[in-house]
């Protein structure tokens, strides 16, 4: 099939298709503070690390019909400041509560049963909860355009400052998914669990003999 993504419905199924295709997509779970210091926290899987040294992230805000911005992007454009927290599998159900969408004033990591860590550099607390840590300076906001203007899209980009990690899952210098199992997106109301890796190395590192990561046999690791 082909369709034109421009044109609503063309694709001619129940449900659009766009994000099951870009999947498994990462999941940013963004903790900031209002400017009245209320913690907001919540998911974006239109979430990326952009480049390393130095290290920028980025989520992407569709915003409502009632608020074009939502809570996440205004706090980090206002404070300058965003974490992302790194989702474990088994906090599915407590990221997925954050989800909601409740008044500002509402502290979301509360809701969810969490527990707030101060952070290294940075204002927004951590979720402690959490295997990794991503503190962030607010860089940017670049306005996507769209043709319809109830709906803003903003991309949020961050430089991170400072990083946490989780002693446990780091294995012989690693960090160890299985360890965590990473939650990510797919499309449609579904997720996977990252539970197996395999390495490789690259043609130029093989043509040259280099030694480099993924120097460890060919094979599938499973969750310990
Ligand atoms: C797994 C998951 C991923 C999401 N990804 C995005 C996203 O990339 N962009 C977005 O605008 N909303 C996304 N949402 C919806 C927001 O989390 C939701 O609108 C939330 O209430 C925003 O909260 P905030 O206003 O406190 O930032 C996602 C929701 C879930 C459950």
């Amino acid at each position: 099939m082909y369709y034109d993504p421009d044109v609503k419905g063309d694709h001619g199924l129940p449900h659009d298709p766009f994000k099951a295709l870009v999947s498994p997509r990462p999941i940013g779970w963004i903790s900031t503070l209002g400017a009245d210091g209320v913690v907001n926290l919540a998911p974006y899987s239109f979430f990326n690390a952009v480049s390393y040294f130095p290290c920028y992230v980025m989520f992407s805000s569709s915003g409502l019909k009632d608020d074009p911005m939502k809570h996440s992007w205004r706090n980090a454009q206002e404070t300058g400041e965003f974490v992302c927290n790194i989702v474990s599998t088994e906090l599915a159900d407590a990221m997925n509560l954050t989800a909601k969408h409740v008044p500002k004033d509402v502290n979301e990591l509360e809701m969810a049963g969490l527990t707030a860590e101060p952070s290294e550099k940075v204002k927004p607390p951590r979720v402690k909860e959490a295997p990794a840590h991503l503190e962030c300076e607010y860089w940017k906001t670049i306005d996507l355009p769209t043709n319809n203007p109830k709906f803003k899209h903003g991309v949020v980009f961050g430089h991170v400052v400072g990083i946490h990690i989780n002693d446990d899952i780091i294995v012989d210098g690693q960090v160890d998914v299985t360890r965590y199992n990473p939650l990510a997106r797919l499309g449609y109301m579904d997720y996977t669990s990252v539970e197996k890796t395999f390495s490789m190395k690259r043609p130029d590192d093989l043509a040259l003999g280099r030694k480099v990561l993924g120097d460890k046999p060919y094979k599938t690791k499973t969750s310990t």
